[in-house]
């Protein structure tokens, strides 16, 4: 097996709310080859979003190890976190988040934008002309259909090749044939460039299509094999 692209050790992450702490994680053990495909189950509340979170270091462990791309998520500091997202990790929300001011086009060139890209509009229009949107560039996302949001959303997370791609339910607000038509876009994508995917979903089928399995239940993963970390 290739390298660990990432690393998890006895993770634990606690959150504070208006209610108190919730222990959200609860000791979770992971590791993820380069390229590799993994998808987590598991019931609402689990704690899949909130790993997530972890894996692209917008919430911090409480206690334990993330390691991304040779990165200790849990030691460095706030600027050189906020670079390591720009320059590893691309995500994809089940509500796509687009900036709804900004057209297509500059959804997917502010990735491109904030690492330093020399022609940043070139290469969003290449990316979504890639996704079948070469004649929606100009188009806001509220002029958009849900589908085509998802596919501006694959176009701006994939622009700069991350070598992570984090996706939460990337479906759950599509029709299953849009749903499919975006996942074998997705896929795609995945394939061409070599990315680590980590997939979140409740969809089995579409979890299937990942390389491995994994559930979270009460912050605990278990490999879907039946082996509990
Ligand atoms: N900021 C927060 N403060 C306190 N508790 C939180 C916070 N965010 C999430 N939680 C709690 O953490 C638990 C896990 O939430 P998370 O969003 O990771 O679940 P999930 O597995 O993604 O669920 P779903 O399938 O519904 O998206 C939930 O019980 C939730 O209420
Ligand atoms: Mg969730």
């Amino acid at each position: 097996m290739s390298e660990p692209l990432v690393n998890i050790l006895d993770l634990h992450l606690s959150l504070v709310g208006g209610a108190g702490a919730v222990n959200i994680l609860r000791g979770i053990n992971l590791s993820i080859s380069k390229g590799e495909t993994v998808s987590v189950l598991g019931p609402s509340g689990a704690g899949k979003t909130t790993l997530l979170m972890a894996l692209s270091g917008l919430e911090k462990a409480t206690s334990g190890q993330v390691q991304v791309a040779g990165v200790n998520l849990t030691t460095i500091n706030e600027d050189d976190l906020a670079r390591f997202r720009r320059e590893h990790v691309g995500v994809v929300f089940q509500s796509f988040h687009l900036i709804p001011t900004m057209t297509a086009l500059e959804n997917v060139s502010l990735p491109l934008e904030f690492s330093g890209c020399v022609n940043p509009a070139e290469q969003a229009e290449e990316a979504l002309r890639n996704v079948g949107l070469g004649d929606r560039i100009d188009h806001f996302p509220g002029e958009l259909s849900g589908g085509e949001q998802q596919r501006v959303a694959l176009a701006r997370a994939f622009v700069v090749r991350p070598a992570l791609l984090l996706a939460d339910e990337p479906t759950g607000n599509l029709d299953r044939e849009t749903g499919r038509i975006v996942m074998n876009l997705l896929f795609d994508l995945q394939q061409e460039h070599g990315t680590t995917l980590v997939l979140v979903t409740h969809d089995e089928i579409l979890a299937s299509r990942c390389q491995r399995s994994v559930r979270m239940i009460d912050g605990c993963l278990r490999e879907d094999n039946g082996v509990v970390s």
